[in-house]
């Protein structure tokens, strides 16, 4: 199965998103993730990603359908994937049909995830992420260490009040698109409430992709 997420910066996408992939058993592609490890690792990628990315920017869509192309091309990837935060833009919603469509295959669903500005700021303004690994972490502080691969927990540059505040205008101008242009397709859009204990938001995201697999087999 394949599944796109989106949602506004903060939304839990990557929450989310790391538990579905668990309970779907496919692997979930984060392209903020890529391109985070591109940054540290000092490759032409992070090079060419870095000061979009710490201004809140959104980095070229050819950059992005390059990522895309590669991962879901690759052996793992063969039984679905969780697609997180790799649409933001209409280009890159026809980029990721088109490159499904090469391989005989198409989106199976997107879960749109609803959260007020006003709990985003106040989520990314208090959340730390590994970086080894990435999960995020909320009421950590910056220098502890990872539970999950004991890396070192820092603030991401674009979690400053400034960028995030110029990401949630980059994300209604750019992305929000997107939602109409899933919605104006044949691909199920279902939108969630994300506000709520993560278990909960999980529980109604993992009822959302039931619903998918109902209507794909008729039952
Ligand atoms: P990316 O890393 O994808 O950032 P984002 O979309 O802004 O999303 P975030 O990671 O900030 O939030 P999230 O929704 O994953 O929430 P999370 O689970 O962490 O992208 C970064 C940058 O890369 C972009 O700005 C852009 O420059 C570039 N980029 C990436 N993809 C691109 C693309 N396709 N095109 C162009 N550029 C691209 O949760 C947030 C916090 O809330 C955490 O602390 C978490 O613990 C907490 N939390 C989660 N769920 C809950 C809950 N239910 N209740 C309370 N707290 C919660």
């Amino acid at each position: 199965m394949i599944l796109v997420l989106l949602g506004p910066p903060g939304a839990g996408k990557g929450t989310q998103g790391e538990r579905l992939a668990a309970a779907l058993s496919v692997p979930r592609i984060a392209t903020g993730d890529v391109l985070r490890a591109a940054v540290r690792d000092g490759t032409p990628l992070g090079l060419k990603a870095k000061a979009a990315m710490d201004r809140g920017d959104l980095v070229p869509d050819s950059v992005i359908l390059g990522i895309m192309k590669d991962a879901l091309s690759a052996p793992e990837a063969a039984g679905g994937a969780i697609l997180d935060g790799v649409v933001r833009t209409v280009p890159q919603a026809e980029g990721l049909e088109q490159t499904l469509a090469d391989i005989g295959r198409r989106v199976d669903g997107v879960l749109l995830f609803e959260v007020e500005d006003e709990e985003l700021v106040r989520r990314l303004s208090g959340r730390t992420v590994c970086d080894t690994c990435q999960t995020p972490f909320t009421g950590r502080e910056p220098g502890s260490r990872c539970d999950k691969c004991g890396g070192q927990l820092v603030q991401r540059k674009d979690d400053d009040p400034e960028a995030v505040r110029h990401r949630l205008a980059v994300y209604r101008e750019q992305t929000a698109p997107v939602i109409a242009w899933y919605r104006d397709s044949d691909t199920q859009l279902v939108a969630i409430d994300a506000v709520g204990e993560v278990a909960e938001v999980e529980a109604r995201a993992l009822a959302a992709v039931r619903s998918l697999d109902g209507r794909q087999t008729g039952s």
